[in-house]
């Protein structure tokens, strides 16, 4: 017996990354899973290398390897027809869906935001939430019709708590998530389905990789950034003993009266005082 078995989660952003490790663990207890990515392995605005279809093709597998069913759907969720196409698809094949997981995402080119573009700070918006509020928009109303019990989980960042300066776009972007989440809860508390969103810190993920990239970064600086910035030494820490746990929890019926609650994951770099190594 799994936490979720034979039901249905979406997980947005899911073709690498977190997203991966959440389908596989979900997987693992039960759940099929439809898996929404861009999946082109392109630059795509903001300049930022998204997961390929190798890597889709990978994810497949994996969740497959753990007994799930799984449908692969490639689109660009900040075009609302696509999503509207990929609920369709997802509920021919699996006759609906219980659980939702929003958690693609991009970070942004290094600047002050006054010197931010309108286009940049367009598409960082589009990306981190827009897209965020396209996958609620169209999947709610089919775990409404699944009756009480449905949840979903929104990823933010500890920069939707605090603010990195230089990704200005990113963070305003990650605070709205939270602003979407519990709005959401309230809306959807009567028809018995919570709503919770999670604040990653630091994860070995590609957008780690991709954002050393896109802003001419050398990946071994990014790095080291992470030395020292949380309470516990956890420095990059891996999806699977982090975010995915979070995640896990959060649909399951353990947290069956939590809702628009906001789980931060970050080994308490949110709370750490920056003058000087006091915890330490
Ligand atoms: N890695 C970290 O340190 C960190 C920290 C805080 C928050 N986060 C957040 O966690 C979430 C997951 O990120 P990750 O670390 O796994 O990075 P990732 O880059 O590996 O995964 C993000 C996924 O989103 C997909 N995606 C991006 N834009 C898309 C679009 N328009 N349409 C469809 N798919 C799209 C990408 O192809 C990619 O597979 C993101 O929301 C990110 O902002 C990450």
């Amino acid at each position: 017996m799994g936490k979720f078995d034979d039901k249905v989660v979406v997980i947005t952003g899911g073709a690498r990354g977190q997203g991966r490790s959440h389908a596989r663990a979900l997987a693992a207890e039960g759940a099929h899973i439809a898996v929404w990515d861009l999946a082109n392995g392109q630059n795509t605005r903001p300049p930022y290398r998204m997961a390929s279809a190798d890597d889709m093709a990978e994810t497949v597998r994996l969740v497959e390897q753990e007994g799930a069913k799984v449908l692969p759907v490639a689109l660009d969720l900040r075009d609302g027809a696509a999503v509207q196409d990929a609920v369709a698809k997802t509920v021919e094949t699996f006759g609906g869906i219980d659980y939702l997981v929003a958690q693609q995402g991009a970070m942004p080119l290094t600047t002050e935001t006054w010197n931010t573009t309108e286009e940049h700070w367009n598409d960082v918006i589009a990306v981190n939430l827009t897209a965020s509020f396209l996958a609620c928009k169209y999947v709610i109303p089919e775990i409404i019709k699944r009756g009480p019990g449905g949840a979903i989980v929104l990823t933010s960042s500890t920069a939707g708590l605090t603010t990195f300066p230089w990704l200005t776009c990113y963070g305003a972007a990650k605070h709205g998530i939270l602003g979407l989440g519990k709005g959401l809860a309230n809306e959807l508390g009567s028809y018995g389905i919570r709503v919770n969103m999670v604040c990653p810190g630091a994860v070995d993920t590609p957008m780690v990789d991709a954002f050393a990239e896109a802003n001419g970064l050398l990946k071994s600086d990014m790095w080291k950034q992470f030395d020292g910035a949380d309470l516990l030494s956890g420095g990059l820490v891996k999806a699977e003993e982090s975010t995915t746990p979070a995640i896990v929890y959060l649909l399951s019926n353990d947290a069956r009266w939590v809702t628009g609650h906001t789980l931060v994951v970050d080994a308490g770099a949110s709370i750490k005082p920056n003058a000087g190594n006091v915890a330490s």
